[in-house]
């Protein structure tokens, strides 16, 4: 019954043979970036099984208050948020995880033309996409599995929506460099001009974090109990796994530090030694102390974040705040939207 309702998006299928395709890319990506000067992995990465679970757990942690926070937004402005984004809309949700901070929104609302949750991590896409379709039986849930941050495409609902709204929490946003940050947000646009039956102009529900004490910062991206260290490790264990590498984990430390200039903190992984490491057939050397970046974390002022979301074509319409300032999540709409 649940599996007859929740009838997974043609692309998930798709996409995940495109996936085992990928493989050679996988490599290419990884010797590119470890090639590079400062060496660099992908994001992207981090989430395999483990990885998505890791995460899970990093947002339960004390230091960090990103999820927290947010969500105290999502409870308090869930009706004001979910009037913006209006009746019979499409809801997409891009790295939709777990799709917890969701059930905010769509308790706020019954008439949703469809959700789709997109997540690169598959089986934890369709277990939370089965969890949401229970709790929300008169929902169509048509979850895609896909990498967010290349084309994919949507799955067409039953019903037909009046307009295609994205949901990006989590200030996922901010771990893209402002030139990709720009791209993506031109790609949501994209996402949302009308199309599949979709008439209304489209738009954007999207979380970001602020700039504050960097000590607050910098321990949020290294807890005590280093489930953060752990989650940033887990990338070389996941290239020793798929790409026969040998990188001994126990001879890199997890960083994570404030970079004033750029706005961000820098995740990276940091070599313990002079060592050489093989990954697919390629020696890759590293000095002592010699990190590779893992991550950026882009933490904004209102005026940055506006200025990047006005250079992809967004207009902000309604920002909420938590108490203390911390985070921002804002509703925003197409500049243009006849032209897209
Ligand atoms: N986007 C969130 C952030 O920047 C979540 C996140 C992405 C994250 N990668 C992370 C959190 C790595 C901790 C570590 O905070």
């Amino acid at each position: 019954m649940q599996q007859e309702r929740l009838r997974p998006a043609t692309t998930a299928g798709r996409q995940s043979a495109d996936w085992l395709r990928a493989a050679p890319s996988l490599v290419e990506d990884v010797l590119g970036g470890l090639l590079a000067s400062p060496k660099r992995l992908l994001p992207t990465y981090f989430y395999d099984e483990r990885g998505s679970q890791l995460f899970d757990e990093i947002c339960e942690l004390p230091e960090y208050y990103i999820t927290r926070t947010e969500t105290a937004i999502l409870e308090h402005r869930a009706a004001a948020i979910a009037a913006c984004i209006g009746p019979d809309a499409l809801l997409v949700e891009l790295g939709s995880g777990a799709s917890t901070k969701t059930r905010l929104l769509l308790d706020e609302l019954p008439d949703l033309a469809a959700y789709v949750p997109v997540d690169i991590s598959r089986s934890h896409l369709m277990a939370a996409a089965h969890r949401i379709a229970d709790a929300y039986p008169g929902l169509e849930v048509l979850p895609a599995c896909a990498d967010f941050t290349k084309p994919f495409t949507l799955p067409k609902s039953r019903r037909l929506p009046s307009r295609i709204v994205v949901f990006f929490p989590g200030s996922t946003i901010g771990n893209f460099d402002p030139p990709a940050a720009i791209d993506l947000m031109k790609v949501m646009r994209a996402m949302v001009t009308p199309r599949l039956g979709a008439q209304g102009a489209g738009g954007l529900v999207i979380g970001f974090d602020l700039q504050k004490d960097p000590a607050i910062l910098e321990r949020a991206y290294d807890d005590t109990a280093g489930v953060t260290a752990e989650f940033n490790l887990n990338v070389l264990r996941r290239l020793n796994r798929e790409l026969g590498a040998n990188f001994a984990l126990e001879a890199f430390r997890h960083q994570a530090l404030w970079v004033p200039q750029a706005g961000r903190i820098e995740m990276r992984l940091v070599s313990t030694r002079r060592q050489k490491v093989t990954i697919a057939g390629e020696l890759i050397s590293f000095e002592v102390d010699e990190p590779i970046i893992t991550e950026h974390c882009h933490k904004y002022t209102p005026a940055s974040f506006a200025a990047q979301a006005a250079a992809a074509g967004w207009a902000p319409r309604r920002t909420w705040a938590d108490a203390r300032d911390y985070f921002h999540v804002q509703y925003l709409e197409l500049e243009h939207p006849k032209t897209g």
